[in-house]
């Protein structure tokens, strides 16, 4: 089929290479036209494991092609998806400026029939929207406007879309429906057709429950703390129970990145202005802010005071196997031990050029390795659990530290392990064995 994908961003470009994959003609529009000279290059201005393949597999194929003009790119597509940023307003609810923007520019140029599909995370009801706009500037056009929200995680965006846990899509049209079903046939995964504002719910629904569920590991956690229990056994025993399951239940420092803080505040916001207000997701943020602020209380009870005491930190991207530090916990951390005076000096495999130019960057000390990093420092900390961080020689580590104190934000290293090696180990929930 003819696709055409409006915004190149993560969900746009993944989606578009994807979809490429299986055999689509896919054209990928973006108006940033530095981005699409980029692309036409064949290079990637993102990292997500796979992708870069997969777009020079697909445009040396002629399925992937991308331009600067919607013009061109709605002319190409007989199903057009909007995949433009939905950034937060600053009281939380969404600025859909960019939406109604693409809905405008797209109306004159559709002269035959086309699916209009919005797979950027939007409120209940923005379909709807979409469908107004489009036939206020075109009253002639021929559409449907269909919501198909993405649940791709970053870090496995490419095999999250090649087979995905299901397909959802949101239609109040035989017609596009129809059409729906083959751009999703080449893809084996369960198929939930709705209508537009249910699926639009589905995405915000879904993403909130993770998000509680992570708020809910971490606010069981600190009673781990408090009571010597140990949250990683109490996360198995509940996890094996297939109704509450294991996935999601990783105790940490709180969720970050792109979708999910921004997400919850989005569903506070419409559920506040549909009458409904949904009180239980301010509970969600309390505790996901309230298990860094605790963290760091940790590290000033070790450390006493913060000023000119130099913190290794070990992970700046808000998750491993990304680049992204959008709402990154671990940022957020650095930041806050910067303005306490600690002299911080961070390594992450992915994220260290994008940490250098944001305005902290200039705060922050930069290392080539996570060995580097930690040679003098008062105390380490782990912040975001790539994996090679398991893979170091701690006793070679623990003696190049000026005192070896090790705290764990994400629970990656074993305890007694670490304890044996000498380190003044903290982690999250798991008792304290002195
Ligand atoms: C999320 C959703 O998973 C995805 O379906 C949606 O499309 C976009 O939002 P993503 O933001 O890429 O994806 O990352 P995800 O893997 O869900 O992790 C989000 C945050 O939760 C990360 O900061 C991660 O560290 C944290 N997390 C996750 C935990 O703290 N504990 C867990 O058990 C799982």
């Amino acid at each position: 089929m003819k696709l055409t994908i409006i915004g190149s961003g993560y969900v746009g470009l993944t989606t578009g290479a994807c979809f490429a994959e299986v055999g689509h003609e896919v054209m990928c529009v973006d108006n940033d036209a530095s981005k699409i000279e980029t692309l036409r290059r064949g290079e990637i201005p993102i990292y997500e494991p796979g992708l870069a393949d997969l777009v020079t597999q697909n445009v040396a194929a002629d399925r992937l092609s991308f331009t600067t003009s919607t013009a061109e790119g709605v002319a190409h597509g007989d199903v057009v998806f909007i995949a433009v940023p939905t950034p937060p307003n600053p009281d939380g609810s969404v600025d859909l400026r960019f939406i109604e923007k693409v809905a405008r520019e797209i109306a004159p140029h559709i002269d035959s029939y086309k699916v209009i599909v919005d797979k950027s995370t939007v409120p209940v009801k923005t379909g709807e929207k979409v469908a107004e706009t489009i036939q206020r500037y075109a009253p002639d056009a021929k559409f449907d406007v269909v919501s198909n929200p993405e649940f791709l995680r970053e870090g496995s965006a490419v095999h999250d879309l090649m087979k995905p846990d299901r397909i959802v899509f949101g239609s109040n049209s035989d017609r596009a429906s129809a059409l729906m079903k083959k751009v999703y046939e080449p893809f084996v995964a369960p198929l939930l057709v709705t209508d537009i504002n249910s699926a639009e719910l589905i995405k915000h629904a879904a993403n909130s429950f993770l998000a509680l569920k992570i708020s809910y590991i971490n606010a069981i956690s600190e009673i781990c703390e408090a009571s010597g229990a140990d949250i990683e056994r109490v996360a198995e025993g509940i996890g094996m129970d297939s109704r509450i399951g294991q996935a999601f239940l990783n105790a940490g420092l709180g969720y970050g990145g792109s979708c999910f803080p921004k997400d919850i505040a989005a569903f506070i916001a419409i559920s506040e202005q549909l009458g409904t207000p949904f009180t239980l997701l301010k509970e969600v943020q309390k505790i996901n802010a309230h298990q860094l602020d605790r963290f760091i209380d940790r590290i000033r009870k070790s450390l006493w005071v913060l000023e000119e005491k130099k913190i290794a930190v070990w992970g700046l991207t808000f998750k491993p196997h990304t680049d992204d530090l959008r709402s990154s916990v671990a940022m957020e951390l650095v930041e806050k031990l910067v303005v306490e005076g600690a002299v911080v000096t961070a390594y992450d495999p992915k994220g260290m050029d994008r940490a250098a130019a944001l305005p902290i960057g200039s705060r922050i000390r930069f290392a080539n390795s996570p060995e580097e990093a930690a040679v003098g420092a008062d105390a380490l900390v782990i912040a975001t659990e790539w994996p090679e961080f398991e893979h170091v020689n701690f006793p070679r580590i623990r003696e190049s530290m000026l005192s070896p104190i090790l705290f764990d934000g994400r629970n990656l290293l074993d305890p007694t392990t670490m304890r044996k090696f000498g380190f003044d180990y903290h982690c999250i929930g798991r008792p304290k064995m002195d």
